[in-house]
């Protein structure tokens, strides 16, 4: 009986709680920064990748629209905007396409369909319906490396 019901039942737990693939491990990633956040000024941002070897991504702390807390990332920005410093993924809230800082204009702006996002990734001009999401960070060792929540995928 114990190992009818153990056999019946195991198929469905390991729907609702699968082992996470072999070689995945989620955890801080180690990013060197183009420039340090200590030399960025005021209105200016940093892009930075995730690393390929081993395949890593962000994970997004927050989010909406076509952005999910716990969705992947393959970059961000660092940005300091009146004093404060933000680290946000890059994938536009509309529909995912990587942002890019417009430096003139001090905004993100999304190639695919016009969105436009303040520094302080709020939306400044849709289609995209809700602000950048974050990205879980904090200062590395070294002044010009930050840690961001993240995972190495293994592939
Ligand atoms: S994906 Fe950015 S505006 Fe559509």
């Amino acid at each position: 009986m114990t190992a009818t019901v153990i056999t019946g039942l195991l198929p469905i737990l390991v729907f609702f709680w699968p082992a996470p693939p072999k070689g995945q491990k989620k955890g801080p990633i180690n990013i060197a920064l183009q420039t340090p956040i200590n030399q960025l000024q005021d209105g200016d941002a940093v892009k930075f990748d995730a690393p390929r070897n081993p395949n890593s991504a962000f994970i997004m702390a927050d989010g909406g629209g076509d952005n999910a807390p716990g969705e992947l990332a393959f970059g961000g920005f660092v940005v300091k905007n009146q004093g404060k410093v933000s680290v946000f993924a890059i994938n536009c809230s509309h529909l995912g396409c990587s942002v890019a800082l417009n430096k003139d204009a001090k905004t993100f702006d999304c190639p695919c369909h016009g969105s436009r996002f303040h520094l302080d990734g709020t939306v400044l001009q849709g289609p995209a319906p809700v602000p950048l999401s974050h990205l879980a960070w904090k200062q590395g060792a070294n002044p010009g490396d930050i840690e961001v929540e993240g995972i190495v995928l293994g592939f």
